[in-house]
């Protein structure tokens, strides 16, 4: 018997690749070897989103600690290493509790269990799975008193416009009225910078990208040969998204699980878009789910921006 998480990957895929633009959900690269080679990204040369996110959370925690107040409760999506909450706990005053959600099971008990010592007065409280479902919050935190989301990375630009905005909702729902969000987000920039971000050098971004191929072979009983496939990377202006893909080199069937899929030369299964905002596109984006861009905070060349979101509808007083 198939756990349900294997038969949804599965049906997941099958749907995916019986489509015309083949596709596959970036969620599917961070099984436990996805998740270490991204980590492995962000200390690339090339990769600008870390570094620069870490040095704007560094400059202005002082800041940002005092916006969210004491007492607080983070919820952090996808908090993968948990290395960047780190810098937001250790200036906040009295932090209650940290609620790691992550889809990568393995990284998120390693890095619960890490931060538990070295923040051995915070609840640690984890949640494996996929957090673009609505999350249900351990009861003791129902009453916290004040939820801040924290969503950093920009994994924001993964979604399409309508799942970003339902997604960003339902995190409204979570965090309560007097809740915030703390969301790290990509900007527009030359396309050669982000280009070059997402397709390094020394080839860990092809790596990433090509072992979502591996986990079907070795999951989903699959056989892509994964030299007959090729790491691809686009800039779409249109939609100022960078698209990834996995070209074929061949005119080639796969078989998965007993179904065969034809590829023709060149044919690509689309496995990422990385959408890139501006100020103003993004602030349109959270209002669209009932947030406000409170407060923003840039780095001095305009290549990322960490965003403070307050709820739209909150009563003052
Ligand atoms: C984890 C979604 C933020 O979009 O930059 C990095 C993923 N893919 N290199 C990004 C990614 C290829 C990353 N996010």
């Amino acid at each position: 018997m198939k756990t349900s998480a294997a038969k949804t990957f599965l049906d997941d895929v099958i749907n995916g690749l019986s489509l015309a633009q083949k596709q596959l959900s970036p969620k599917y690269f961070y099984d436990e070897f996805g998740a270490e080679i991204f980590e492995r990204i962000c200390t690339t040369p090339e990769y600008y989103p870390t570094r620069t996110e870490t040095m704007i959370l560094k400059n202005n925690v002082a800041e940002i600690a005092r916006r969210i107040g004491p007492n607080a409760t983070l919820i952090e999506y996808g908090s993968g290493a948990l290395e960047k909450v780190k810098i937001i706990l250790e200036a906040l005053e009295n932090p209650n509790a940290l609620v790691p959600l992550d889809i990568s099971k393995e990284q998120l008990m390693v890095a619960a269990k890490k931060i538990r010592t070295e923040f051995p007065h915070l609840n640690v409280l984890p949640i494996s799975g996929d957090f673009t479902k609505p999350v249900e919050l351990p009861k003791k935190l129902l009453n916290a008193e004040r939820k801040v989301a924290f969503f950093p990375g920009s994994t924001i630009g993964n979604f399409e416009k309508e799942g970003a905005i339902n997604f960003l909702k339902s995190v409204r729902a979570t965090v309560g009225e007097n809740g915030l969000m703390l969301i790290g987000v990509d900007l527009q920039k030359n396309r050669d910078t982000i280009l070059k971000a997402y397709n390094d050098e020394a080839g860990v971004t092809s790596e990433f990208n090509k072992n979502i191929l591996i986990r079907i072979n070795r999951e989903l009983n699959g056989n892509f040969n994964l030299n007959e496939f090729e790491h691809a990377v686009t800039y779409n202006e249109e939609h100022h998204r960078v698209e990834m893909h996995l070209m074929s080199l061949a005119v080639q069937t796969v078989r998965i699980s007993g179904i065969n899929f034809h590829f023709d030369l060149h044919e690509t299964i689309h496995t990422e878009n990385c959408y890139k905002y501006t100020h103003q596109s993004f602030s349109r984006l959270v209002e669209a789910a009932g947030f406000l861009s409170a407060d923003s905070w840039t780095d001095s060349e305009g290549l990322f921006t960490v965003v403070l979101l307050t709820n739209k509808f909150r009563q003052k007083f």
